[in-house]
């Protein structure tokens, strides 16, 4: 078997086609350990058996040493990627818009909440805090609060995706489906949404953006937190207040993925302080 061209990156991986133009390998950095691969496996397998909307899993693979697993090939762009063409063309969302992919963002996500699935057992909040780990930005002290945080938020054991990250998005025909379910677990499922209305509210674009977009993003920001939490809230029966105490460890959890710039992890981290102060008083 070859590897065919190159479709896709992500912090852990390199994503390739392969063999024929229906199946892709996901071929992981050497640095992952095995465990999380077969964490990844395992997950997918489960959330695509149960019929939710994932890539289909094959097999597990090793390549050149390195570890990989087969996926079926979905054809489609991410949601990321449907963002900057959206900036860079200054197309105003309409908020009305029923099919906009916000929209379908939360409804997505909102099915795999309610999604029966056997076979996902990682506990939330500990697998939260293992991925989190101990950031150099924040002090023991403040890893404590952090910890003691996480001990206090409403334990629910729905099924969620665990990495809600745009890059994670595709659409197929426009229809949603999710890759990555490395981190799923059973938790509450607000986690889920409140990493998305993090990265809608604090993203920093790079600084070799055009001013006019980065304007033109500014004002994009409120009217897509507001789709994307009004269409979450209205199916679910969740409230924005319950997805916002969970922007605590979807912003450390950001802070930990190792993607983000300096100056994002400096919003972030004050972001933190804030809402730690806040909660401490
Ligand atoms: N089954 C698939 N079909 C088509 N493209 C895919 C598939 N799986 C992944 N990709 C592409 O490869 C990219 C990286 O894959 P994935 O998100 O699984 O990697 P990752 O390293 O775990 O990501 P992250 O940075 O979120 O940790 C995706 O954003 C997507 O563009
Ligand atoms: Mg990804």
């Amino acid at each position: 078997m070859m590897l065919g061209k190159c479709i896709g990156m992500g912090s852990s991986c390199e994503v390739y086609e392969w063999g024929g133009d229906d199946k892709v390998v996901k071929l992981f950095h050497s640095n992952t350990p095995p465990e999380a691969v077969q964490l990844e496996y395992r997950n997918c397998s489960a959330a695509w058996e149960s019929g939710l909307p994932s890539a289909r899993p094959f097999e597990q693979v090793i390549w050149e040493g390195r570890h990989g697993i087969i996926y079926g090939k979905i054809v489609g762009e991410t949601f990321l990627k449907r963002i900057f063409e959206q900036l860079y063309s200054f197309r105003e969302i309409d908020f009305s818009e029923a099919d906009s992919d916000l929209r379908k963002f939360a409804r997505v996500l909102n099915d795999i909440h309610k999604g029966k699935v056997l076979g996902i057992i990682t506990e939330q909040i500990e697998h939260l805090k293992a991925i989190i780990g101990r950031p150099a930005e924040f002090t023991d002290d403040e890893i404590s609060s952090i910890h003691a945080y996480m001990d206090h938020l409403p334990v629910k054991r729905q099924l969620c995706h665990g990495d809600t990250n745009p890059g994670n998005l595709l659409l197929r025909n426009g229809t949603p489906v999710m890759v990555d379910w490395m981190h799923a677990s059973l938790g509450n499922p607000a986690a889920d949404v409140a990493e998305v209305c993090v990265m809608i509210e604090y993203a920093v674009l790079s600084p070799q953006t055009p001013s006019d977009v980065i304007e033109f993003f500014e004002a994009w920001r409120k009217v897509a937190y507001n789709i994307f939490v009004d269409e979450y809230c209205k199916l679910s029966g969740v409230t924005e207040e319950e997805i916002r105490a969970w922007y605590i460890p979807a912003a450390a959890r950001s802070i930990a993925s190792g993607a983000l710039s300096g100056e994002q992890i400096a919003k972030l981290v004050s972001m933190i302080r804030d809402h730690l102060c806040n909660a401490q008083n």
